[in-house]
């Protein structure tokens, strides 16, 4: 069986696919392989461990004769067609549960650093531009007493809660469901969305990209947001228009954002670059050696359950 890995994962997931005598096939330059050269190399794949990086589209899809799973490392899924995989019968699975704690790590850092304006400080003493102590020097923002509103109480959103929570916030969500754990762990209130734009002083955007979360966060929700708000996204970047929170953002409508994720990765806005109130880093919520590797292995668990002809382990469609 040939198994097609578009990118080098954790050696610790090539050695388990190799032990079941698989022939291994990865894309070895650090770059996101080129369509033309995917197309070529998962054509005769049984099994393929694929990127966010590679959209699996019909076009794509259409290309992959022999395929029964696409196994994605990450946990999310928007850049595969699972409805039309599932009609040509290809398993879909990702990578939940090993990257919840990384990903909530990062959150909380994220609202820390736009809180408390670490980036900025940073730049301000490598440009040599700190000259002591001042009373009000770079003043931020106290989370205790503070409310964090939570979108989506998923997996990440409730890790994110619980770490936050130990800061003495108060925690409210928005979600379709209730979640008892989030309510048990926290004493989170489920509000609607309107109340959780308008109250929380602490945003944390945590939905999965789909076509009904598609600019969730619009011009009319984000002018919603207190003009102390901070707003933080390790989701996924089109969950927010992104020019109109620049629009806000610039107009220092609010006090600041923290992107993990943009809407045209890996393109930045450059109108992001030049402003101060905004922390940007490059879509590392999973970024840890215990979530990488726990994703691939998870990956290649999947792949090596189905080719055997047993249940994927973490399957979404
Ligand atoms: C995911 O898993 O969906 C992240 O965005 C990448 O870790």
């Amino acid at each position: 069986m040939k198994v097609f890995i578009t990118r080098e994962i954790s050696e610790k997931a090539i050695d388990l696919l190799k032990k079941e005598k698989f022939k291994v096939g990865i894309y070895k330059k650090d770059k996101p392989i080129p369509r033309k050269e995917l197309i070529k190399k998962v054509k005769d794949a049984d099994g393929i461990i694929s990127l966010l990086t590679e959209n699996f589209d019909k076009e794509l899809i259409n290309q992959i004769s022999n395929c029964k799973i696409i196994a994605n490392v990450a946990v999310g899924y928007d850049n595969i067609d699972t409805i039309y995989a599932k009609e040509k019968n290809i398993i879909v699975t990702n990578t939940p549960d090993v990257l919840t704690d990384s990903t909530a790590d990062l959150t909380v850092a994220l609202i820390l650093a736009c809180a408390r304006r670490i980036p900025e400080g940073e730049r301000m003493v490598r440009k040599r531009k700190f000259k002591g102590w001042k009373p009000k020097l770079l003043l931020g923002i106290e989370l205790k007493d503070k409310t964090v509103g939570i979108l989506g109480a998923g997996r990440i959103g409730t890790e994110t809660a619980i770490r936050i929570k130990t800061f003495k916030t108060k925690i409210i969500y928005f979600d379709r469901e209730r979640s008892d754990k989030l309510e048990k762990e926290t004493d989170a209130e489920k509000v609607s969305l309107e109340d959780l734009l308008s109250k929380a002083d602490i945003i944390s955007v945590h939905l999965p990209l789909t076509k009904d979360t598609l600019h969730f966060l619009n011009k009319e929700r984000l002018k919603l947001l207190k003009k102390s708000a901070i707003l933080v996204n390790t989701s996924r970047g089109e969950i927010i228009d992104e020019q109109e929170l620049i629009k806000i953002l610039k107009k220092k409508k609010i006090f600041s954002a923290g992107f993990d994720v943009y809407e045209n990765e890996p393109k930045i806005n450059p109108a992001l670059l030049k402003l101060n109130n905004v922390v940007l880093l490059p879509h590392i919520g999973s970024a840890t050696e215990e979530a990488r590797t726990g994703m691939a292995l998870l990956a290649a668990k999947n792949v090596i359950e189905v080719l055997n002809g047993r249940k994927a382990l973490t399957s979404v469609n």
